[in-house]
């Protein structure tokens, strides 16, 4: 078989910005609102901190991927029941909000790009590993700081202060500074 250069260029391409897509939480019930967001995390990894949150997000989708994005409550797992799903089918980002503070987990996988009533066998794909702390805030405004390497009392910290103003705030503790983007 010949492949030509561009061709590869393509795949290598697909598969440096698929591993970078990000799936994350909403703090605020809005979905411009502050969210955080576990970055470059594989399919069906579980997103998730022990909190509560309004909902599910992606970013840094690749438009020709279809990724179906899953909002999950508490059972014995954070990434339990699902309680909201979707599709990117070309989005570059994407949210599913909930109805109330219940969702405790979100993940992703791909999807084929078939219409939705035929391919109702992959929902509820398994997201039940363990799960990963997010790695990632994003302000209402767009600013985005690295949490890697906060503390869990840094981290919680940085939450309480968007949920304390309903995750509309674009504040953050002094000592964040240097993780911004
Ligand atoms: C966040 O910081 C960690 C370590 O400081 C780094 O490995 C990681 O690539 C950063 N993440 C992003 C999305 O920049």
């Amino acid at each position: 078989m010949h492949v030509t250069f561009p061709a590869l260029m393509a795949v290598a391409t697909l598969a440096s910005r698929a591993a970078a897509v990000d799936v994350g939480l909403m703090v605020d019930q809005n979905c411009a609102g502050v969210a955080v967001f576990c970055t470059g995390v594989n399919p069906n990894t579980c997103c998730a901190d022990g909190r509560d949150f309004w909902g599910a997000k992606l970013q840094y989708i690749p438009k020709e991927w279809n990724l179906e994005l899953r909002a999950h409550r508490r059972d014995s797992s954070l990434c339990g029941p699902i309680v909201e799903i979707g599709e990117s089918r070309g989005s570059v980002a994407m949210c599913r909000p909930s109805a109330s503070k219940q969702v405790t987990g979100s993940g992703y996988s791909f999807r084929n790009w078939k219409r939705e009533d035929e391919v109702a066998e992959t929902v509820g794909a398994d997201t039940n590993g363990p799960c990963q702390r997010p790695d990632l805030l994003r302000l209402g405004d767009g600013t985005e700081y690295n949490l890697t390497e906060l503390s869990d009392e840094q981290y919680n910290e940085v939450l309480e202060v968007s949920i304390a103003d309903g995750g509309v705030t674009n504040e953050v503790p002094e000592y964040m500074a240097k993780y911004r983007h």
